[in-house]
């Protein structure tokens, strides 16, 4: 008798909780639109454009705009070989890009095309020590994981991730430039502190922050 309660109870907890879950694990990803690798103005106009802008519009980037930005960044533009947009010095792929905007912090997975959520809260302010850090609709963050690195010396480690890290950002300066965005590479940063906001791992620094937006009035 108690049995069969029991199995009514574990049926019943089935059909509510169970669909409850996977809803909350789906809203923890967002599938960006595919990157559109076409278009943008010739490189060597954009080269002309090219500079720190340090004033943003509160308007937000869209989808599109930020799967097109990620994947000029660092995204893979030869899938058959794994490979990326920017050079990674012995092709260790250590850089992970995390995206602070309002609602939340966000992973790129440049694999699947998607962000994936880390936290639920606005961190946008800790990403580094200038005003319009916690206005500005996205603000990157640069970090490479060190255990990705194999066992070479901590010297060579942070030499390498931090050239690897330079062209990611220049990535981001020429997108920004041909698509009339404004950006700032960011190396003030407090890292201590951010590194905690983040909840990162012991074997991963944060290399530098570059925020992204419209241009500011
Ligand atoms: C590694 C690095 C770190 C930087 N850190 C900051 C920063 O923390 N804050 C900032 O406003 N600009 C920062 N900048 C931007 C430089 O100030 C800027 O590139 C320089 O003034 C030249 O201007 P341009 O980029 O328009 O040519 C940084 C640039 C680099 C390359």
């Amino acid at each position: 008798m108690y049995e069969l309660r029991y199995g009514w109870i574990v049926v019943l907890l089935s059909v509510f909780f169970i669909p409850l879950l996977s809803c909350a694990k789906e809203s923890e990803k967002i599938d960006l639109p595919s990157p559109r690798m076409e278009g943008g103005r010739p490189l060597m106009e954009v080269l002309k454009d090219r500079r720190t802008m340090r004033s943003f519009s509160n308007k937000e980037l869209s989808l599109q705009e930020l799967s097109n930005l990620l994947w000029a960044a660092f995204g893979i533009n030869r899938p058959e070989e794994g490979k990326r947009t920017a050079p990674s010095a012995m092709n260790k792929q250590e850089t992970d890009i995390y995206v602070a905007k309002k609602d939340g912090l966000y992973l790129y997975d440049a694999n699947n095309n998607s962000l994936i959520k880390i936290l639920g809260e606005d961190i946008r302010g800790a990403t580094g020590g200038q005003d319009f850090v916690k206005d500005a609709p996205v603000n990157l963050v640069y970090v490479a994981d060190y255990l990705k690195m194999g066992d070479s010396s901590k010297e060579s480690k942070d030499f390498y991730s931090a050239a690897n890290t330079g062209y990611i950002s220049q990535n981001v300066y020429l997108y920004c430039a041909s698509e009339g965005l404004a950006t700032v590479v960011r190396g003030w940063v407090d890292r201590e502190k951010l590194h905690e906001a983040m909840k990162l791992k012991g074997s991963q620094k944060i290399i530098l922050a570059q925020t992204v937006g419209y241009p500011g009035e």
